[in-house]
């Protein structure tokens, strides 16, 4: 099973950021865990992070083309409002997981909606890098809600 790891927006800095709400790790480590879990699992992950939304589209594009057989994606700020990347996740035909490290739900009104929420197999919100196991768990074990 393959699996892209999509990281977006200012989730490079989540090391600068509010640990509390981030973890305290830098996005480096956060892969390398990943990386860690996906092995234990089993799982043959691909994470990447850009902060230029093009680049995430053109990702979510190559999961498409290559295959993969599951994504999982933590847009950061663009799930509150991009429609583009939204539009690109709704032409795979695999299932998605939407994780976010915080709890966007109980944040402020306009993190608690997510425009790709509805395209996402699975959501994993507020449980910190742990998410990205879960999410991981939930593709290996096939990806059924
Ligand atoms: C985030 C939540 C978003 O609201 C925020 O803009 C981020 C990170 C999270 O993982 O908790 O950058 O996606």
């Amino acid at each position: 099973m393959r699996v892209a790891v999509l990281n977006g927006v200012n989730l490079d800095m989540i090391g600068e950021r509010d640990p509390a709400l981030y973890g305290g790790i830098s996005i480096d480590e956060l892969e390398t865990q990943i990386y860690a879990w996906a092995q234990e699992l089993g799982v043959t992950a691909r994470c990447s992070h850009t902060n230029s939304e093009g680049d995430y589209i053109d990702w979510i594009h190559s999961a498409h083309t290559d295959a993969a057989d599951g994504v999982v994606v933590n847009p950061g700020a663009w799930s509150h409002y991009s429609y583009a990347i939204r539009d690109a996740l709704e032409i795979l035909d695999v299932p998605i997981v939407e994780v976010h490290l915080s709890n966007i739900e109980e944040r402020e009104e306009w993190r608690r909606h997510s425009v790709v929420a509805e395209l996402a197999a699975h959501r994993v919100i507020g449980k910190g890098p742990a998410g990205y196991r879960e999410a991981l768990e939930f593709l290996a074990k096939g990806g059924a809600p």
